[in-house]
């Protein structure tokens, strides 16, 4: 695939996103790594620090193009000249969820398809959830996310 889109809300990003876009980056040309402006969830980072911390991890990655999308991801998949979508399947509790978005967005545009990657094993349990609740508690974040992640982590929840 020459192009695709990598889209997230990275609430914050996490080693098993960072792992997501080297494997992807094996097997696409140009990968565009798009941080949702609004996603329809709440989120603890403004749209402005998640790009900052996605960015930060992608430095030095050549071919990875990191900026906000706003809309519908179709849209902006086609805006880029990309071909198709990268999402990670972790487990099969994303499967549901996964499934409805990918045909949802074959339904939108033909055109496009969504790949999925598995993430190492070793990420494979890791979420930007379960890494928020641990930083509200106060646990070890260092084997979950970069250390310049963790230091926002704890600026936020002040632990
Ligand atoms: O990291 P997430 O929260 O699983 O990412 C979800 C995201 C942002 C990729 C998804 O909500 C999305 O694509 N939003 C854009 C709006 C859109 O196109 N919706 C229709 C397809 S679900």
């Amino acid at each position: 695939m020459r192009a695709a889109v990598y889209p997230g809300s990275f609430d914050p990003i996490t080693y098993g996103h960072i792992d997501v876009i080297q494997r992807a980056k094996k097997i696409i040309g140009t990968l565009f790594v798009a941080v949702a402006a609004k996603p329809p969830k709440e989120m603890a980072f403004s749209a402005e620090e998640r790009l900052s911390m996605v960015k930060e991890a992608a430095a030095g990655l050549e071919g990875v193009r990191v900026n906000l999308f706003e809309g519908l991801l179709v849209e902006y998949t086609l805006k880029v000249g990309a071909q198709g979508i990268i999402r990670g399947l972790r487990a099969l509790t994303d499967f549901e969820y996964e499934f409805q978005m990918a045909l949802t967005n074959r339904k939108l545009c033909d055109q496009i398809e969504t790949v999925f990657l598995m993430p190492s094993e070793a990420y494979s349990y890791l979420s930007s959830s379960m890494i928020k609740e641990i930083a509200r508690l106060g646990g070890d974040l260092s084997a979950f996310v970069p250390p310049f992640v963790c230091e926002k982590l704890r600026e936020k929840f002040g632990k």
